[in-house]
């Protein structure tokens, strides 16, 4: 019997041995640990689109309501669209997602000059650690200035983004303290940003985001500042960790260079493989509503269900070799976005992203490679995030 532990760190290292066994043998697994874990394609799709599952977080979580009074990222969490359900996820959703769409889709110049200028930083360099000299100011840069928030403040809301993200992690005693302050100031940093928008229109995010808003009260300033932190915290530490696995991915597959720099297969086409073949998001949380039948097993009400994204995008029966990157793959679309009604909103802004990042870092006159053999990656639950990727630097032949 295969056996799911969520925190071995052979797991955590490489997944998907587990995830085939357990979606050839037992693909609803219940485990010994409390919760449900789905690995076929079909069933998390239907999982995703089922409204019987919540996205209320469990009671195990950092983020259960019960501990509003005890750490500031829950007291956010209650405002997040990510953790509600029905009406009131559907409108601030509903409103996030047109301003920060229509942003993304005006300001594609942004991101390809940002690339730019952080490709040309790298003149002269001969060995860097990808995800804190690139992809990390990358991210950081693209999200602050698509929000209009001053590049001084680069580094502190880089600091908060990565203490917003305790949310999905145990959070350790000593530190409980800090990292409230930390999310205390972020709040009251936005919510200043967001008085001055008010008083001195700009056209930027905040602004917009008022704009958007047509009938007085649609969205509560709580809802307006907590959810902003959200997308900050995302376009930073969501795209960083995503970029940076991407590039890993692609250095370890010449063909999609050649891809890059000699057309062919298309570069969206590239950018959704890496998706694929390496799920920064590796399973979501839901919570059953009622009892619910999955595969012929039935889910009590209450349950804990974690949808294996991860597994459902290396199920052979959708995709063909799974385990192998296929440059040019066709056929059904992956979900490392998620689906329905709570899929993600800034997927367009991290495609963007590492399109700008992959067309300047492999099409220039740099050559890259890889320092390391293997990926270390980090233990965060339910993500795939590099610890590291370290990079020798060249000049690439024939290029001046
Ligand atoms: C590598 C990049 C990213 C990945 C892999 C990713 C993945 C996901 C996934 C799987 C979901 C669905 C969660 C669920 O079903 O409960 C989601 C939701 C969400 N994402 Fe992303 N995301 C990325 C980047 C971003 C960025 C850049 C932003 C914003 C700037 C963003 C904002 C959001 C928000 C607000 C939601 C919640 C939507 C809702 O619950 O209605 N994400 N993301």
């Amino acid at each position: 019997m295969t056996v799911l532990d969520l925190t071995d760190p052979e797991f955590i290292q490489n997944p998907y041995g587990v995830y085939d066994r357990l979606r050839r043998d037992d693909p609803v697994h219940y485990s010994k640990m409390g919760f449900w874990f789905l690995t076929r394609y079909e069933d998390v799709c239907a999982a995703l689109r089922n409204p019987g599952l919540s996205n209320r977080p469990s009671r195990f979580s950092v983020v259960h309501e019960s501990n509003r009074t005890r750490h500031v990222c829950a007291d956010v969490a209650a405002n997040l669209v990510a953790f509600r359900d029905g009406p009131k996820h559907r409108e601030p959703r509903r409103i996030f997602a047109k301003t920060l769409t229509a942003l993304i889709k005006e300001r594609q110049s942004l991101v390809r000059n940002v690339a730019e200028s952080m490709v040309a930083r790298l003149a002269g360099k001969s060995a860097m650690e990808f995800s804190a000299e690139f992809a990390e100011p990358f991210a950081a840069t693209c999200i602050t200035q698509m929000m209009g928030l001053p590049s001084a403040d680069v580094a502190r809301l880089k600091a908060w983004s990565n203490l917003l993200f305790y949310m999905f992690h145990h959070i350790p005693p000593d530190i409980v303290d800090s990292v409230n302050q930390g999310l205390a100031e972020f709040r009251s940093y936005i919510e200043q940003v967001l008085e001055s928008r008010r008083q001195s229109p700009q056209d930027d995010f905040l602004t917009h985001l008022l704009d958007d808003c047509h009938v007085e009260h649609e969205l509560s300033p709580e809802e307006m500042v907590d959810n902003t932190m959200l997308l900050i915290a995302d376009g930073i530490e969501n795209v960083q960790a995503g970029l940076t696995g991407a590039i890993s991915t692609v250095l370890r597959h010449r063909e999609a260079i050649d891809a890059i720099r000699g057309g062919g297969p298309s570069i969206h086409g590239i950018v959704d493989e890496c998706l694929r073949y390496e799920s920064p998001g590796q399973y979501q949380g839901r919570i059953a509503l009622e009892p619910i039948v999955i595969g012929g097993k039935t889910i009590r009400a209450n349950s804990v269900v974690l949808l294996g994204i991860g597994a459902a995008n290396r199920d052979p029966s959708v995709f063909q070799e799974p385990h192998r990157f296929v440059v040019d793959r066709k056929g059904a679309g992956h979900l490392a976005f998620g689906l329905g009604r709570h899929a993600c909103i800034g997927g367009a802004l991290f495609r963007a992203e590492l399109e700008a990042a992959l067309v300047g870092l492999f099409d220039g006159s740099i050559e890259l490679a890889l320092c390391q053999d293997s990926m270390t990656w980090t233990t965060r639950a339910g993500h795939r995030w590099p610890a590291e990727l370290r990079l020798n630097l060249a000049r690439r032949a024939g290029r001046c």
